[in-house]
């Protein structure tokens, strides 16, 4: 049996003073105590930010990133009820990369917790022959919650996000082990007639 420890956490946002770097420094936490191996791809990281004018060797790098990972996790906020541009730019920038692998999704955003940007992506990544994952864990005006390290600040609320986040990797879990034996087992490939679907 496989163990799919290797999981790759996309940002969502690339905006100057975004919240994103306080909840993705949080989840990584929680994937590290729940056993995973989590490595964190920035899209604003200077390597990866020429990906949005697709510049052909970002890309390239983009793809090195996530080569491999037995699943991925991305941690978005919610822009007018859908993802941001650059995290829908860096989605559609590779396509084997993705295929075969599960997707937990995190949001945060106003009242809602971002869930739009969720049932958004969900759409989107099942064309890339992903599965995303049913649990998720959503922070509504998590400028609040969120101290400048990723801590959650009212420890009730720490309690709960912790709770959801034991339920989400579970789920993360099973399905990155089970992929990964699937694909070892047999590979994920085009069918033969085709070169492109
Ligand atoms: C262009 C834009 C559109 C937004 N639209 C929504 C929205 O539809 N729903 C929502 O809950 N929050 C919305 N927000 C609020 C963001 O979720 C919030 O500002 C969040 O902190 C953005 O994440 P970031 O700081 O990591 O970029 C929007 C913010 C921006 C900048």
């Amino acid at each position: 049996m496989s163990q799919g420890n290797r999981i790759v956490v996309m940002m969502g946002s690339i905006r100057e003073g975004r919240i994103n770097d306080r909840v993705a420094a949080w989840v990584m936490g929680q994937l590290q105590q729940h056993g995973f191996a989590p490595e964190l791809l920035d899209p604003a990281d200077p390597d990866l930010l020429p990906v949005q004018i697709q510049d052909k060797a970002a890309i390239a790098r983009l793809r090195d990133r996530m080569a491999g990972a037995d699943g991925f996790v991305i941690v978005t906020p919610e822009y007018n009820h859908a993802e941001p541009g650059p995290l829908k730019t860096l989605i559609d920038s590779v396509t084997d990369e993705w295929w075969a692998r599960p997707i937990g999704l995190i949001s945060y955003g106003g009242i809602s917790g971002g869930l739009r940007a969720i049932e958004a992506l969900r759409v989107i990544l099942s064309e890339l022959h992903t599965v995303t994952i049913r649990d998720t864990v959503s922070f509504a005006s998590p400028w609040r919650r969120f101290d400048e390290a990723g801590n959650i600040t009212d420890p009730e609320h720490a309690a709960a996000a912790e709770t959801a986040m034991a339920d989400f990797s579970h789920r993360l879990r099973w399905w990155a082990d089970a992929l990964a034996d699937a694909r070892a087992a047999r590979p994920y490939d085009r069918p033969k007639d085709k070169e492109q679907d």
